[in-house]
């Protein structure tokens, strides 16, 4: 199995980005840690971040095909980006959404994802350590579920 792991705009400056809200481990180190996690259970991980929305769905073109599954932490174009959904709608790419902070406690303007309704679940709140729940739900779901009992990918 092969995952894709995805990361819009500003969260490659994580680590020193506004840490009492997004905390100090930094996208290296997040990263580090999920590929252990993804040793430990016989995964595969791609990466990548963007600050621009197309590249975001270019990466998602490029992954079709290749990653079973993606898990995504989309920033700002979480709450904004049509597009970004529809490129996994596009692409049947399966998958789980990580936010570091609660986006429901936060800004009304936060409180929305448009990306939410396509996707299988959402992990927020838990920081850092979201993404390793993120990626293990994520797994399990794809192991577990025939790909008809999937959510369909709908906008
Ligand atoms: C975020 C929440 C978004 O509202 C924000 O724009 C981000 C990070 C999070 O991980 O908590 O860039 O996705």
């Amino acid at each position: 199995m092969i995952i894709g792991v995805l990361n819009g705009p500003n969260l490659n400056l994580l680590g020193t980005r506004e840490p009492t809200i997004y905390g100090t481990a930094t996208l290296a180190d997040i990263m580090t840690h999920l590929e252990g996690v993804a040793n430990a259970l016989g995964v595969q991980l791609r990466s990548a971040q963007s600050n621009s929305e197309g590249t975001l769905i270019d990466t998602l073109h490029a992954w079709r095909g290749e990653v079973d599954g993606v898990v995504v932490n989309a920033g700002a174009y979480t709450h904004t980006s049509l597009a970004l959904r529809d490129a996994f709608s596009a692409t049947a790419i399966p998958f789980v959404e990580v936010h570091l902070s609660n986006i429901h406690a936060r800004e009304p303007e936060r409180r929305h994802s448009m990306l939410a309704s396509a996707s299988i679940g959402m992990v927020c709140g838990l920081g850092a350590d979201g993404y390793e729940y993120a990626l293990r739900g994520l797994i399990r779901a794809l192991q577990s579920l025939p790909s008809r009992q999937l959510p369909p990918v709908r906008g």
